[in-house]
């Protein structure tokens, strides 16, 4: 047989593949982007801008890869639970320096928060191929994906009311006294995305109570520590429900408060009801990782342990924190104070909030406005600058004023 016709009727693979919706987060980059339109806004984007509009690299951040560039003797390899150190280190971030000693947590390194979730969801499959997790919505939508696409079923309830500008509290409560024993829940650590309405202390202790009543299994998702009320602060709720559970999971990701997004720096950590089940824990922890990354990204956590282990560097970053904290709570102020509708704003944390819109009142926002964000309403507040707040605001008003 000639070489053209096997080629010619050998079956075409790929020709089955469906073609996949491109993310519309990025259709929305691509449409504000080719904008002609000088004063356009941009809120879209999920991640901080500085008042000049940038991405700056944090200035420890600089630092750090300074000192690496001209320390680091080795690329050679790590292992698959990343730089043991880093993540000491983020043990001591999320949990508290009390925690350190805790031999019923355990954790490694993953690419990024994305990469914790995805293997927190892969162990929760393996441990149990008939566990639910519970979701509140609206949620970040990679969770579907990331949590779903491991197996792991989960149960909706209602998290958020975008009419009111209200957490639907009672509703989340009620759906967890549904949930059995064993089962798990999923919840924001802080700042929550895309709503920016976070758990007060109460509530939060009010959570602890029925997860430790009930045996839930909480995994927290906390990917924005730092960015809301303060460092510490923001880990409040997370230790909270972690000290109340016999099991929890937290997926921290390193990539907003360090401002290294692009290098993929998180890390997951595990408690177990006991040493021994923690250390079989990591062990599939590991076998789990070497299936799909083998071994995480390493620059963002070499930076990230070079940072926090020089006291200069670390109270720098720690400063620089407040400094991009301090310019979200400010642009939320000042929407809040634009007109009582937006009054809502100032009580939430993060980048995020969400609009009570339409989704033709968003693209009335776009196409009239020049104004960019995502169909739910969720807007970036750091996509502002002291310039298009006022302007911002004013479109919005006239929006809802029909
Ligand atoms: C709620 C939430 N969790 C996790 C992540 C993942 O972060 P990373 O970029 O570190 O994978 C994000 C990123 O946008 C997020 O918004």
């Amino acid at each position: 047989m000639a070489e053209g016709s096997r080629v010619a009727e050998a079956p075409k693979l790929f020709d089955h593949l469906e073609a996949q919706a491109s993310d519309s987060l990025l259709a929305l980059i691509a449409m504000a982007k080719a904008d002609p339109r000088p004063d356009k806004i941009d809120v879209g984007v999920g991640v901080y801008r500085d008042a000049a509009g940038g991405t700056p690299i944090l200035r420890a951040v600089k630092a750090a890869e300074r000192i690496l560039l001209e320390t680091q003797e080795t690329k050679s390899y790590l292992g698959s639970q990343g730089d043991p150190r880093f993540v000491e280190l983020m043990k001591g971030i999320v949990f508290g320096q009390g925690a350190l000693s805790d031999e019923r947590i355990i954790g490694l390194q993953t690419p990024g928060g994305c990469g914790a979730l995805r293997l927190g969801a892969d162990l929760i499959e393996k441990a149990d191929q008939d566990a639910r997790i519970f979701v509140g919505q609206p949620t970040w939508p990679n969770h579907a994906p990331l949590i779903g696409c491991a197996g792991v079923e989960m149960v909706d309830y209602c998290y958020y009311d975008k009419a009111t500008t209200t957490i639907c509290f009672d509703q989340m409560m009620d759906a967890f006294e549904q949930a059995r024993a064993g089962e798990l829940i999923l919840l924001h650590g802080c700042c929550h995305n895309p709503t920016g309405a976070d758990l007060n202390l109460d509530q939060w202790h009010a959570v602890a109570e029925v997860v430790s009543r009930r045996g839930l299994v909480p995994f927290v998702d906390l990917a924005y520590q730092g960015l809301g009320r303060g460092l510490e602060e923001d880990a409040e709720g997370t230790r909270l429900v972690v000290e109340a559970a016999d099991q929890a999971l937290v997926a921290h990701s390193c990539d907003k408060n360090f401002g290294v997004y692009r290098e993929r720096t998180g890390s997951l950590f595990v408690k177990a009801s006991t040493r021994q089940a923690a250390e079989v824990i990591l062990g599939n922890l590991l076998g789990l990782s070497r299936t799909m990354w083998s071994m995480p990204p390493d620059h963002g956590a070499a930076v990230a342990r070079v940072v926090l282990e020089d006291p200069e560097l670390r109270a720098d970053w720690r400063a620089e924190l407040q400094e991009m904290c301090a310019r979200i709570r400010s642009l939320r102020s000042r929407l809040a104070a634009y007109d009582p509708r937006l009054a809502y704003i100032a009580d939430q944390n993060g980048m995020f909030s969400m609009l009570p819109l339409s989704s033709d009142e968003v693209v009335a926002l776009r196409e009239s406005h020049g104004i960019y964000m995502a169909n739910s309403g969720r807007f970036n507040v750091v996509g502002l600058s002291d310039e298009s707040v006022e302007r911002f605001a004013a479109a919005l008003v006239e929006v809802m004023d029909g």
